[in-house]
């Protein structure tokens, strides 16, 4: 897979060398390269932004410094995601369709966002998604996109050792994992539940999903109701 990402804080995806996906860049299966929009900006101040027709706080970024920087990049087969609290929810599924991707390109927005055109232009050519990582405003894409590609990333076929350990996590299964316990059996007075000592291997399936059953009712009664 072949990732490029476009940003004015490239130095941002400096951590993606040391965490797991230095790990992939290293068996091959992902190639990242990031840009700086500002190398695609005119003028000596190299101004990526203006104020929005209509009014209202804060900066838009350009529609033209945008298509420049974008333009060499995607072709008919790329997936452009723009990050933005104003896109559909990123999830598990999204994470697994784009983990099959051939290229994907993300376009960090900063300010108030990215002139609404570009969105509207690239989706004429190649496939576009608006993507948010949540209920909450973060100050740019930047920080939603590395959540983003570490999520798609381990997903790519052959990336991770034991493949097995994607299919009980949460979110897998439509319910939140259940929890996992380790030596030493006691600690500060608390026990290891007794059915995971048993060697049962009927009931500690079972007894696991009751878990996940219960924790994803208390934490996640939403997911029940989907
Ligand atoms: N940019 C700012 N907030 C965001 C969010 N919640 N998801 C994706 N991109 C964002």
């Amino acid at each position: 897979m072949k990732v490029d990402i476009v940003s004015i804080f490239p130095e941002v995806f400096d951590v993606l060398n040391v965490s797991l996906m230095g790990k992939a860049a290293a068996q091959q299966l992902v190639e990242v390269n990031v840009h700086q929009l500002r190398d695609y900006a005119e003028g000596v101040h190299k101004s990526v932004d203006d104020t929005p027709y209509g009014g209202g706080a804060g900066m838009v970024m350009t529609p033209d410094v945008w298509g420049t920087a974008l333009d060499p990049l995607l072709t008919p087969e790329s997936v452009l995601i723009v990050p933005t609290p104003a896109g559909a929810r990123f999830s598990q599924q999204t994470a697994a369709q784009l983990a099959g991707a051939d290229h994907l390109v993300f376009a960090c927005g900063r300010y108030e966002g990215i002139d609404q055109r570009v969105v509207e232009h690239y989706s004429q050519h190649t496939t576009v998604m608006e993507l948010s990582i949540g209920d909450f405003v973060i100050n740019g894409g930047e920080v939603a996109v590395l959540a983003m590609l570490e999520a798609i990333v381990r997903l790519i076929p052959g990336f991770m050792g034991n493949p097995e350990s994607l299919v009980e996590e949460s979110h897998e299964s439509g319910l939140l994992e259940y929890p996992s316990f380790t030596k030493p059996r006691s600690w500060r007075g608390l026990e290891v539940p007794e059915v995971l000592l048993s060697g049962n291997h009927e009931a500690i399936r079972q007894w696991r999903e009751d878990q996940s059953r219960a924790r994803t009712a208390a934490m996640r009664p939403d997911l029940l109701e989907d």
